[in-house]
């Protein structure tokens, strides 16, 4: 029986990817796609998510609910330099030699069910049996948390990407951008008391797609290839120029393959908390890992990944 996801999202690149990945996984039946700002304004996620879903062609589609447009607190934090302007890489405006827009606007609209509602709505209906994949800042499932925490606790469990725990940030020497963006909300999903499962840059680093083999599958196999190749263009020379590697890291669709195969990593228990007022540590999960000294375990962290075994699964789920 598939397991029941929500998929939160701040569509950008990976988190496309990601979209890609639990559709095409036949251990997951995603029952939603919720958007979040994060890496690109609200209204394009919501675009990205359908212009991503219309790709797959898929006979059904999940509905998709837009979140919040902003952080409980901090100011909005864009990542434009690397998801592009329209948070796809600039697929938005890509034209083909007749100078038609490849990657048309999608012609679906969102639900008009904000997601704060609809996740404790599934998690009521799914009681022990919904997991959450959140894959950009957690302002959305933070809003949830507090509107319904009874039917929030009926999830199975909350898988983050997001934190570095024994490793450095990405926007910071310390932080890593889904927690930092909403470091508020990533301590109430922390205080929750819901089972959560971290997937932090210590092992999304390691999940890396090298560009060779993008553009090997775009030219070998079909158009779910050529849109991995289109959309990472710009995602992977980001990569190039800023952290020396010739490909891109699979940050979110990691968080989803643990979803459907958590063999694919190893975890540790552990007391994560988040710093929400350091000039400079603000959005660091603080935690150690070493021992629970510090406060009985509120969540499962990931220490090591099968990185064969998630490339392998990648590969042939996403892009042959
Ligand atoms: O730090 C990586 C995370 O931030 C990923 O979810 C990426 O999409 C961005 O949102
Ligand atoms: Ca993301």
């Amino acid at each position: 029986m598939p397991v029941r996801v929500i998929l939160d999202t701040d569509t950008g690149v990976d988190d496309a990817l990601a979209i890609l990945l639990a559709m095409r996984s036949p251990e997951i039946r995603v029952e939603a796609i919720t958007g979040v700002c994060g890496n690109t304004p609200l209204e394009n996620c919501i675009r990205n998510i359908h212009l991503t879903l219309s790709v797959l062609d898929a006979r059904v589609t999940p509905v998709v609910a837009p979140g919040e447009d902003r952080p409980l607190v901090r100011e909005l934090a864009y990542a434009g330099e690397i998801h592009g302007d329209d948070g796809l890489g600039g697929v938005t405006s890509q034209v083909d030699a007749d100078g038609r827009r490849t990657y048309p606007d999608p012609v679906q609209r969102p639900s008009t069910v904000h997601a704060a509602d609809l996740i404790p709505d599934l998690a009521g209906r799914y009681p022990g049996e919904l997991v959450l994949v959140a894959v950009g800042p957690l302002t959305n499932v933070a809003r949830a948390v507090m509107k319904d925490p009874d039917r929030m606790r009926g999830l199975r469990e909350i898988i983050i990407m997001g934190g570095a725990f024994e490793t450095g940030g990405n926007v910071s020497p310390v932080a890593e951008f889904n927690i930092h963006a909403d470091p508020h909300a990533a301590q109430i999903v922390c205080d929750s008391g819901i089972p959560l499962v971290f997937v932090p840059l210590d092992v999304t680093r390691q999940a890396f797609l090298d560009a060779g083999t993008i553009d090997h599958f775009a030219a070998e196999a079909g158009a779910r290839a050529v849109f991995v190749r289109d959309c990472t263009a710009r995602y992977v020379a980001f990569h190039r120029q800023n952290r020396g590697v010739n490909g891109c890291f699979l940050h979110d669709p990691l968080a989803v393959a643990v979803a459907a195969r958590e063999d694919l990593v190893t975890t540790v228990p552990a007391r994560v908390d988040v710093e929400t007022a350091g000039d400079l540590t603000t959005g660091m999960t603080v935690s150690d890992l070493r021992s629970d000294r510090w406060g009985e375990p509120n969540a499962r962290v990931c220490t090591a990944v099968d990185v064969q075994a998630f490339t392998t699964l990648f590969e042939e789920r996403v892009l042959a």
